[in-house]
């Protein structure tokens, strides 16, 4: 009876355990090439972006870019602002921007294409962020510095500030640290909104120009909380079983 309680909880443990050891694989992956790049992976790190992994999170950029990164040849480069850089800012910055504002700034901190610093010196200003207005308007950045002594400031109109740090510069994927967040005119400059009180959303017409609003929550990582769960189920219904046919 001990054997049979035993043997049905080491079942129970392999039904748990299994959908883990099944999703292990991936872990080496990164030094293959063939697999996607992790954001997430690279800024965890830098041990000092909680804030921006938070926003690209609650904003659902973070899932975007990953989708992008796996579909375009372009490539990606981002601009990670540390957790000082959002300390500093003046407070309740963040929250007087809805949530579409929200996204719009952290857009800002993105270009669809893979720059290294010496190429990103050489692009032509404004550089096109991933950022667009309500009008369609691209927010672009501004880039000056020396490719030679890989010095380069990045200008928004509103801030500017240096390229303090390369967090990973190998394609498809390039990610450089800034001590500022980039806080970009149109919703920061005081020719469109008075310091402090951005303009209000006047319409939900700005939705459909947000790929991250499509509301698309799925993400791989569902599949291994699934297997573990029906892992789990198995297993329990199997010790409960075993459980009954001992007791009766
Ligand atoms: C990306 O990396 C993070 C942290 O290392 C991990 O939690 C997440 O599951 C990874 N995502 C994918 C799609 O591999
Ligand atoms: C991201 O957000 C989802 C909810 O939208 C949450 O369940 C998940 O834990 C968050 N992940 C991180 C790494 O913050
Ligand atoms: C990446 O894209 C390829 C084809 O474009 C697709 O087969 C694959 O499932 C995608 N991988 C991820 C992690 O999205
Ligand atoms: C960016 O550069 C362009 C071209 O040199 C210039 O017209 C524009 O005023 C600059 N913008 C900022 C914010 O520095
Ligand atoms: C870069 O920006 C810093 C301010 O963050 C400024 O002190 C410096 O002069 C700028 N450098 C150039 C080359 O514009
Ligand atoms: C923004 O406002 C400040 C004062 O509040 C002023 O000094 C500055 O010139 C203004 N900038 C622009 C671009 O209008
Ligand atoms: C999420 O995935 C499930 C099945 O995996 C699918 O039925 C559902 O339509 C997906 N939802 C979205 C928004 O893609």
């Amino acid at each position: 009876m001990s054997l049979s309680i035993s043997s049905s909880f080491i079942l129970f443990l392999l039904f748990v355990i299994t959908p883990y050891v099944q999703s292990q694989p991936i872990a080496p992956a990164p030094t293959n090439e063939a697999s996607p790049v992790n954001l997430t992976a690279v800024l965890e790190t830098g041990h000092q972006f909680t804030t921006f992994m938070r926003l690209l999170n609650t904003t659902q950029v973070g899932f975007q870019v990953s989708v992008q990164l796996n579909s375009s040849d372009q490539g990606m480069t981002i601009f990670a602002p540390t957790d000082n850089a959002f300390n500093n800012l003046k407070p309740g910055t963040l929250n007087s921007l809805t949530y579409q504002q929200q996204i719009q700034l952290i857009l800002y901190h993105i270009i669809p294409k893979y720059y290294s610093l010496s190429d990103l010196l050489l692009a032509s200003n404004p550089v096109r962020t991933q950022a667009t207005g309500q009008d369609g308007g691209v927010f672009g950045l501004n880039f000056t510095g020396q490719g030679q002594i890989n010095q380069a400031n990045v200008s928004t109109g509103v801030v500017e500030t240096r390229i303090s740090n390369i967090l990973r510069q190998k394609f498809p994927l390039a990610v450089y640290v800034v001590d500022m967040v980039l806080l970009p005119e149109e919703l920061f400059g005081n020719k469109t909104a008075p310091t402090g009180a951005p303009a209000p959303k006047t319409s939900r017409s700005s939705d459909a120009d947000s790929p991250a609003a499509d509301g698309d929550h799925n993400n791989s990582a569902g599949s291994s909380v699934k297997g573990t769960s029906l892992g789990f189920v198995l297993g329990f219904a199997w010790f409960c079983c075993s459980v009954v046919s001992y007791l009766s």
